[in-house]
């Protein structure tokens, strides 16, 4: 369906590949194109409560932006392909779950879609770096944002300045990725935290989801009131009807997402 995706669906979990292994699954204009239109049918699909991207092959999640794609573009050309809607705003703003499952080297354009995830899991054979320095551009999908939000701006900045790539237990160690895996472990544990994920009710992890994104985007007040809102919001639902009553009466509750 796609030409440069996979979309496979276990269960409540779908796992999106990008599918460019040749080119260790560098972002070229019409797969981040298509990972828009992926994200659209996976957004409607009820049958998807959690979503999990990763990268084809066992060397990239992704290498970043198709450098390829750069040569001969000029200011407003290349303003006008990041000026339109975007993959990295497109993953942030989805209103399920989405784990990265970084398997491989995770640069630039390809850890700016990482950090526009909810959670990040590495293979311990990541490589991890914002290398547009070397190119003489700077990170342009949102990089110089999310990761100084993420890590601080000083760690950030670092890596920036650089352009040095950092291992998967240093992107640990910087808060970046929450847990390393052995490379032969790394689906099975993540589709295992996908699926812990996915059996709460979707309504209510769309509001925390929403709740927890509007700290970084707005002051501590306004997060705290829109907090209330959300909160108050999941008591419309039948789930949390459902999630109540079967604590109270000692089961697993069954939530179907209303
Ligand atoms: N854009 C386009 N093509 C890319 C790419 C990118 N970001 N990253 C890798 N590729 C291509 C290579 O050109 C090569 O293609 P070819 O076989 O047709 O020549 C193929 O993927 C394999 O990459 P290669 O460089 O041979 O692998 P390696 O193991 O020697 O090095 C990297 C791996 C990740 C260190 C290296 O590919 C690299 O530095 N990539 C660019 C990373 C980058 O700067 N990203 C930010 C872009 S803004």
């Amino acid at each position: 369906m796609y030409e440069n995706l996979l979309v496979e669906k276990h269960e409540r979990v779908a796992v999106l590949t990008i599918n460019r292994p040749n080119k260790l699954n560098a972002l070229n204009i019409a797969t981040r194109n298509e990972i828009l239109a992926a994200l659209d049918a996976l957004q409607s699909d009820a049958e998807v409560r959690v979503l999990v991207i990763t990268g084809a092959g066992d060397k990239a999640f992704i290498a970043g932006a198709d450098i390829g794609e750069f040569a001969g573009q000029t200011a407003l050309s290349q303003r006008e392909v990041m000026t339109q809607r975007r993959a990295f705003d497109a993953m942030e703003a989805f209103p399920k779950p989405v784990i990265a499952m970084i398997n491989g080297f995770c640069l630039g354009g390809g850890l700016e879609l990482a950090l526009s995830c909810d959670i990040r899991v590495a293979s311990e054979q990541a490589k991890l770096g914002q290398p547009e320095i070397n190119l003489g551009v700077i990170p342009g999908g949102g990089g110089t944002q999310r990761l100084a939000h993420l890590v601080g701006e000083g760690k950030a900045m670092e890596m920036i300045l650089t352009g040095e790539m950092i291992t998967a237990a240093e992107a640990h160690a910087l808060g970046l990725v929450n847990h390393v895996f052995a490379h032969a472990e790394l689906r099975e544990k993540t589709m295992a935290l996908a699926a812990r994920i996915a059996e709460k009710s979707p309504v209510a992890l769309r509001m925390a989801k929403e709740a927890v994104k509007t700290a970084a985007r707005s002051g501590l007040d306004e997060g705290l009131r829109r907090e209330v809102d959300l909160f108050a919001l999941c008591f419309a639902s039948e789930d949390k009807e459902e999630g109540v009553r079967a604590f109270l009466e000692k089961r697993k509750p069954n939530f179907v997402g209303r």
